[in-house]
């Protein structure tokens, strides 16, 4: 596959605090870069490692790291200064009219999310200017990614209903010239970008729904409570209806350092292997190892990517089919799972809590539900294409 000039691929991985997304994410990429591929990493997480996982200084601004190879921490106070002035400058003021110092201000415009969606819109500047084959996003820890990927979502309401209130603002202002505003009057400008943000917003959301372009892989180590957050992180991006491709286990114990550590830690993390393989089967699994030393600059990395990827192409879309969706029709809420070599007759579901067990035959899916699902009776379930679709009540 050579992606060159026809499209960017976009991978995004993330999962719980310290798992290995940075290291991942700065393997992927310089695997990429070594193919042939124009690749770019960004970090999201306002916590930036990327700069000291790939050994180079970053900042703000877009930096070439190697050949083929570039970099960012996307930094939300530069970007309001220089990409989203208008926004930033209007917001500012307004603040300041509501009392607010203007240090403070200028702080506040930064609201959750913004990282990743500064990002969003470099992927659709990448994009349209055929820039970059691949570009590798390094998020933030999972609750807070799962916040921002619905971003589009959110920001459309949200824009929406700010764009009104201006709107509104300015034609109140009209129909009362004379009288002082206690509100700083948006510019036209500043209408203008945010019209701009909205139709922006649809393009970032089709490119993340695009599942031939952006997929996300879920990084985690063999753990009880990353395989738990990890399972969650799942259901939401389902939610969200994004296309998870694949999971990455890192942090195995080596085969071949038997010894080095107690045999205690291998059962466990046989147990572990199982109970990631019910919960995400039949997902492709992408695998690397504890390393004895830090992760950290080139040669390390090399060795990461080695592991994860063979000599196969880290860019590939892996699948575009959501093996996990969930989804309201006609009314009724359903969750339908990809199960392969399945029939009606062998299914059991269980639920307990916020856990949908499903057995067919000898095979085993654990689900965690979303908090929406959790206080709902399964209804039926039945087979259709090789998918069982779970209605609930
Ligand atoms: N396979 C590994 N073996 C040994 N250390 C690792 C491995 N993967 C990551 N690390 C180390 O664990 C720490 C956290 O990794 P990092 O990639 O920053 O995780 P995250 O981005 O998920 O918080 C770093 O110090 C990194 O060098
Ligand atoms: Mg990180």
């Amino acid at each position: 596959m050579h992606l060159s000039g026809e499209r960017t691929r976009v991978i995004i991985y993330t999962g719980k605090g310290g798992v290995g997304k940075t290291s991942v994410s700065a393997a992927t990429a310089l695997r990429c870069a070594k193919l042939g591929y124009r690749t770019i990493a960004m970090s999201t997480d306002s916590a930036h490692s990327l700069a000291d996982s790939l050994d180079v200084p970053l900042t703000g601004e877009i930096k070439k790291v190697g050949k083929n190879l570039d970099a960012i921490e996307v930094d939300v106070i530069h970007e309001m200064e220089t990409r989203w002035q208008e926004i930033g400058k209007y917001l500012s003021d307004f603040m300041v009219s509501q009392g607010l110092d203007p240090i403070s201000s200028k702080e506040m415009t930064v609201w959750p999310g913004m990282e990743l969606m500064s990002a969003l819109f470099y992927i659709e500047e990448f994009k349209k200017a055929g820039e970059y084959d691949v570009v590798v996003m390094d998020t933030a820890p999972t609750a807070e990614t799962l916040r921002l990927l619905s971003f589009p979502d959110t920001a459309d309401w949200y824009f929406d209903k700010m764009y009104k209130i201006f709107k509104n603002t300015v034609r109140l202002a009209r129909a009362t010239v004379g009288k002082v505003m206690s509100m700083p009057m948006p510019t036209d400008a500043f209408l203008n970008d945010l019209d701009h943000l909205k139709d922006r917003m649809k393009t970032v959301r089709q490119i993340l729904l695009d599942s031939e372009t952006t997929s996300v892989r879920l990084v985690l180590n063999p753990e009880k409570m990353v395989i738990n957050e990890t399972k969650r992180a799942y259901t939401y991006l389902s939610l969200y209806n994004l296309t998870v491709e694949c999971i990455v286990v890192n942090r195995l114990l080596p085969e071949d350092a038997r010894g080095h550590y107690p045999e205690v830690k291998y059962e466990e993390q046989s147990k572990y292997m199982q109970m990631i393989e019910e919960s995400f089967s039949p997902l492709k699994m992408l695998k690397s190892y504890q390393s004895s030393t830090e992760v950290v600059g080139k040669k390390s990395l090399e060795v990461l990517a080695e592991q994860l990827f063979g000599d196969t192409d880290p860019s590939q879309v892996y699948t575009t089919e959501k093996s996990m969706e969930i989804y309201s029709k006609d009314g009724v809420d359903q969750l339908s799972l990809k199960l392969p070599f399945s029939s009606k007759d062998q299914v059991e579901l269980y639920k307990s809590n916020d856990v949908l067990i499903v057995t067919v035959g000898w095979y085993k899916r654990s689900v965690a539900l979303p908090y929406s699902l959790v206080k709902k009776e399964v209804r039926k379930a039945e087979f259709k294409d090789g998918r069982l679709v779970i209605s609930f009540k």
